[in-house]
């Protein structure tokens, strides 16, 4: 008998039609590009319009029920998967698409294969009806697939636009994080500067979430993503909560900010949930760090409890100021002496040559980390020559550390419970889910945006959705230019424009929703079970956003 490899969900989610906004339910030909007042960037004003002369400061664009004649027009555009994955990829791809064939069916949008690599390499494919329709509302990258290859050099300018030439292509649609985008509006400028007529529009995408400011709320896959860890969060604790013998020691993805974390532990309610943003403002060392986990356990234990759950952010090792320092220092020099480190054949002599060349602080702090994560952090850097604070064991770490402390008071008298804890790391599950009806519409939605603006000559724009806290249909669409969001920042000893990423705020409305809470949380056994992401039924269950969302919009 024949099988097909497609779930009967992934049947029912190709022939789901994503909430648009009202504008968008219209013909193309009549949704009009209506432009404001010149903008600013958030900061370094005079920098920024000096490195951007030709696409600082554009119109915040939004759009209006009108004319649109020259949307009208046979185009060929290109679309690029830049980064990570996150849900809801394919439906940006899908609007794209959609509006491109409804404003003349003539027109043929590309796919560049494998990331930002795809453009420069000239390696590209057509995205056809029936391709786009086996990938519409489901998850990963893998129609084009993803890359992370970083489009910063003119050499690779030159290639891409040799490429765009080449194909006749005249509108690029970025989907990325803060990274991409920063340098889908590096690549605009140079377009422009070279009089190609090929525009670069973006989209915000990461898991993260880390993508956000006054223009944009959310990036999308945030809540798709969030949603999946706290249903595994969710069932941990409902498993801690039966078997009462386990600590559980959760690290979820996120990269440097903790938004993941935060919103899983807002719809979670675990017992412990740290946030790195607090641990640099409050100056926390690892010490530190163990202690607060350590008062937590210890009051539970003297409740007769000795079960729990703690969420620890991915990125929080780089925010324990020490240890904080001791990677940037060995970003820079690892950076600098790469080609040495690779003569280094032996983990000793690396452990030897490292401890030798860093500052005596780090020196000493590199040295109390147990092996593994010293290995860990003498790993390959990312593109961006960063450490890879996935690979970092984290969760590993504070449970051996955690474990210590305990044994300590044990023997002090001070602790009388038993400590017996299980390690999770929590991201690669999320990133690829079917997207949430949210993230189903919003990608959808976006993918209209960056039609309508490349259609509109628009170039060095990220599309953008509005109101997301209101049902789909009153989302407000537009466009804003990548400056209005850029800085100067120091990368790698050079002072760079780019978006500025957007880390928790503990002056913000879901932190301190958070903090309010979480005495309780701690000693009291009040977990929430979320359950498994709903596509079908009532609204209140499919189509909520997240908790930060709701929280940063006062709904
Ligand atoms: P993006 O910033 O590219 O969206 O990636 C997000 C992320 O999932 C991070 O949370 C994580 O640290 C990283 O990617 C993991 O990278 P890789 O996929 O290369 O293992």
């Amino acid at each position: 008998m024949f099988m097909s490899n497609l779930s009967p969900l992934q049947k029912a989610r190709y022939a789901y039609e994503p909430k648009l906004p009202v504008v968008f339910k219209d013909e193309i030909a009549n949704i009009a590009v209506v432009l404001g007042e010149p903008t600013e960037s958030i900061a370094d004003q005079i920098q920024l319009r000096g490195l951007f002369p030709l696409t600082y400061g554009a119109p915040v664009a939004r759009f209006a029920k009108g004319s649109n004649p020259e949307s009208a027009k046979a185009r060929k555009i290109g679309v690029i998967l830049s980064g990570g994955q996150a849900p809801g990829g394919h439906n940006v791809i899908a609007g794209i698409f959609d509006a491109l064939k409804k404003a003349n069916p003539d027109s043929t949008l590309y796919g560049f294969k494998g990331g930002p690599a795809g453009i420069i390499d000239d390696n590209l494919m057509e995205i056809t009806g029936d391709i786009m329709n086996s990938y519409r509302n489901s998850g990963g990258f893998d129609i084009i697939g993803s890359g992370r290859t970083k489009l910063e050099t003119e050499e690779q300018f030159e290639k891409s636009l040799a490429t765009c030439k080449k194909h006749g292509i005249d509108g690029v649609v970025v989907i990325g994080g803060d990274d991409s985008n920063t340098n889908g509006a590096v690549l605009a400028e140079w377009f422009k500067k070279k009089n190609s007529g090929i525009t670069i529009v973006g989209c915000p995408k990461t898991i993260d979430g880390d993508l956000k400011n006054e223009h944009i709320e959310t990036s999308f896959g945030f809540d798709t993503a969030t949603k999946t860890f706290s249903e595994l969060i969710g069932n941990i604790e409902k498993d801690a909560n039966s078997a009462k013998k386990y600590w559980h020691f959760i690290k979820l993805m996120g990269r440097s900010a903790s938004h993941i974390t935060l919103e899983c532990g807002l719809q979670t309610q675990p017992n412990i949930c740290i946030i790195s943003e607090e641990v640099k403002e409050k100056k926390m060392s690892l010490d530190d760090v163990v202690d607060s986990m350590v008062e937590v356990i210890a009051a539970r234990a003297a409740k007769g409890l000795n079960f729990g759950v703690a969420l620890i952010p991915e990125g929080l090792i780089e925010f324990i100021p020490e240890v904080g320092q001791l990677i940037s220092e060995l970003n820079d020099l690892l950076a600098k002496e790469a080609d040495y480190f690779a003569t280094l054949k032996t983990v000793e002599d690396q452990r030897e040559w490292v401890n030798h060349e860093l500052s005596k602080d780090s020196s000493y702090v590199f040295s109390s980390l147990p092996r593994g994560i010293q290995m860990q952090l003498l790993d390959d850097r990312d593109p961006h020559g960063n450490v890879q604070v996935s690979r970092i064991e984290t969760e590993k770490l504070l449970i051996e550390v955690v474990g210590e402390k305990l044994n300590k008071m044990k023997l002090k008298g001070k602790y009388n419970g038993s400590f017996s804890a299980l390690a999770h790391f929590f991201g690669y599950e999320g990133r690829c889910a079917f997207p949430t009806n949210f993230d189903s519409d919003y990608c959808y939605g976006l993918g209209f945006s960056a039609f309508l603006l490349l259609s509109a000559g628009l170039t060095g724009y990220i599309a953008n959705l509005a109101e997301l806290q209101k049902p789909a249909n009153q989302w407000v669409p537009g466009g804003v230019p990548l400056t209005m969001m850029m800085n100067m920042e120091q990368r790698h000893g050079e002072r760079k424009p780019v978006i500025r990423k957007a880390l928790v705020e503990l002056d913000g409305a879901p932190f301190k929703a958070f903090a309010a809470q979480r005495d309780k949380w701690a000693v009291e056994t009040d977990y929430v079970f979320p359950g498994a992401i709903q596509y079908y039924g009532p609204t209140e269950v499919c189509d909520q956003p997240t908790e930060t969302l709701k929280l940063e919009k006062g709904a």
